[in-house]
């Protein structure tokens, strides 16, 4: 993008000097459609984290599940024009999902790298302050909609004394490689080189108030409705509610090797589910029955699990006899008819109370879920005849088992289940 205005430019000097004057004035690039790239050149390790991360991959062109709803709610990802189909307004949906397209009311994502790296650097890093989703005319303004925007780099301050430094001494911002030395500093407003290429002027301001707080993150993840009223994701309501202190930071951004790390991981990332819960299965004999517990605590102040509504737990209880045969079982397959309490699911409803999709569900289902820092635990009475081993195994799945069979066209590590905890009792 960079390289190509500065041809443009060139081209326009040797054309007419007066053509020169208008290019500077109304094509000095916008900082909103500055790529990620072009912070890579001295953020390496950052950028290595967020590439990672669904923040990255939070585009229709990138995310398979989004891509899906968002081409049957909205339409192609490559479109200009393209309306939210039940509103025929724009797509609200690229407030969030690719920010700084929504910048420029534009639905073309291919349009502009900026853009089709969805949540990138410029998108958090020029958020200035947080006003809440709640509108004054009492609608919900939604993703950046929530925020003043700014036109300079917003920092938690960190920076070195600018009156003094126009290098950075330390080697943390950038991965702590010493061997690379200090860069060159473009947030002090004027472009420098870097590697042979120029970066453009990125001026910066410390703004910690909006960065070292959940005010960073509020604005997409707070509360989010369908058209007719119904909250999809309420992860901001559900910490809201936990009255916790701890802020989002403090777990999906911890600080490791010198630097705050942005892979942001959730439900898509094996690690932080794996961290998520505390899951203990136990067993004592009473007479002809053995009495299991089987413990599941919430770890976080918000539920677990949190965000889009098909996000969903399921908990399998099995028991064994010496040669490693199952004698007993909580539910033959999936448990979501045959022991609804081992199923951990936030329903969407329709009129009729029956099961509805997120677009057109009318309200809301039963909520089983594991509230904030809940803890839980489930009673079974198994036959002890021959038992030796009670095991407990834990399945985190992205999406509803109806939506999973429904969306056969995703990759089977999007729909399939995943083994987030497992416990043993010997008898
Ligand atoms: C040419 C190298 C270079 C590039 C490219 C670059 N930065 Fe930086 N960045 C620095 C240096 C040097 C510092 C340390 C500044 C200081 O200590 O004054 C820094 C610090 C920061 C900080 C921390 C500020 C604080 O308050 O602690 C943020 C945030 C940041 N950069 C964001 C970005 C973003 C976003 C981009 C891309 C739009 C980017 N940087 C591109 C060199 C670069
Ligand atoms: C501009 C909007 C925006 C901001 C600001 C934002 N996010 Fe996100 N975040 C998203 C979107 C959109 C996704 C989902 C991408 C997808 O799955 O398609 C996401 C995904 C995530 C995920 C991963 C979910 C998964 O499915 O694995 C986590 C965790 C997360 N964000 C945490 C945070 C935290 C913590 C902050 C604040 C430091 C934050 N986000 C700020 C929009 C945002
Ligand atoms: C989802 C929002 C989000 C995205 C996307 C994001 N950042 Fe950040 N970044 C933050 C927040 C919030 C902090 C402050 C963390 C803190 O100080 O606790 C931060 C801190 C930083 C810092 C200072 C690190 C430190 O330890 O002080 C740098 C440098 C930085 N970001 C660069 C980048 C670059 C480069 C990208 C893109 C590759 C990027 N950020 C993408 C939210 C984001
Ligand atoms: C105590 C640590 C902790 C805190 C504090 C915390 N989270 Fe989480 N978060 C987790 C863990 C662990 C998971 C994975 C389990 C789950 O999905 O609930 C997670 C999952 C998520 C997801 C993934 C949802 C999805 O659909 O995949 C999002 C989004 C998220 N958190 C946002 C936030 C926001 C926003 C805040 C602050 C309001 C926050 N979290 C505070 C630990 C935390
Ligand atoms: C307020 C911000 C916001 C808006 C508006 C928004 N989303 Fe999201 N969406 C998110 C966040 C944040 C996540 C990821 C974390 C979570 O699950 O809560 C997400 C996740 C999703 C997912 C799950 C993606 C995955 O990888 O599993 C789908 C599907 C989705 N959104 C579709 C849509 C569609 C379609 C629209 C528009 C009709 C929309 N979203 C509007 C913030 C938003």
């Amino acid at each position: 993008m960079f390289t190509k205005k500065k041809v443009t430019g060139l081209v326009l000097t040797s054309v007419a000097g007066w053509l020169c004057l208008v290019f500077q004035v109304s094509g000095a690039e916008s900082i909103h459609h500055i790529s990620s790239e072009t912070c890579k050149t001295c953020h390496k390790e950052v950028f290595k984290q967020w590439k990672e991360s669904m923040h990255a991959n939070s585009t229709a062109l990138s995310d398979p599940i989004h891509g899906t709803f968002y081409r049957n709610v909205a339409g192609e990802p490559t479109e200009e024009g393209v309306l939210h189909k039940a509103s025929q307004k724009y797509p609200v949906c690229l407030n969030c999902h690719a920010p700084n397209a929504a910048r420029d009311k534009s639905t073309k994502l291919d349009a502009n790298v900026a853009y089709s790296e969805g949540v990138n650097c410029v998108a958090c890093h020029t958020l200035k302050s947080y006003n809440g989703i709640q509108a004054p005319d009492g609608k919900l303004q939604l993703g950046i909609k929530a925020y003043e925007l700014a036109d300079k780099i917003q920092g938690p301050g960190r920076y070195s004394n600018r009156a003094l430094s126009k290098l950075a001494a330390s080697n943390d911002l950038f991965g702590g490689d010493a061997a690379e030395g200090s860069k060159p500093n473009p947030h002090l407003g004027e472009p420098v080189m870097m590697d042979g290429q120029e970066i453009p002027a990125l001026p910066m301001e410390s703004n910690p108030k909006q960065t070292k707080t959940s005010d960073a993150c509020m604005g997409c993840h707070d509360q989010r409705n369908n058209p007719h009223g119904v909250p999809l994701c309420q992860t901001g309501n559900e910490y809201t509610m936990s009255d916790s202190k701890v802020n989002c930071l403090s777990c999906h951004m911890p600080v490791s090797s010198g630097i705050a790390d942005h892979s942001m991981g959730g439900g898509h990332d094996l690690t932080i589910l794996q961290r998520s819960v505390v899951f203990d299965v136990t067993a004592e004999k009473n007479g002809d029955k053995l009495v299991a517990k089987v413990l599941m605590l919430n770890q976080q102040p918000h539920s677990l699990p949190t965000g889009a509504p098909f996000r969903n737990i399921h908990m399998l209880l099995t028991a064994y006899d010496k040669d490693g045969n199952p004698l007993w079982k909580n539910a033959e397959g999936h448990p979501g008819e045959t022991d609804p309490q081992a199923y951990l699911v936030y329903a969407l409803a329709n009129d009729e109370g029956k099961p509805a999709s997120p677009p057109t569900a009318t309200k809301l289902g039963k909520d089983t879920r594991l509230k904030p820092h809940e803890s839980r635990t489930l009673v079974y009475e198994i036959p002890a005849k021959d038992v030796v081993l009670v095991r407990g195994e834990l399945y985190y799945s992205l999406l509803w088992p109806g939506l999973a069979k429904q969306f056969d066209h995703l990759p089977e590590d999007l729909t399939s289940p995943k083994l987030i905890a497992s416990s043993e009792a010997s008898l």
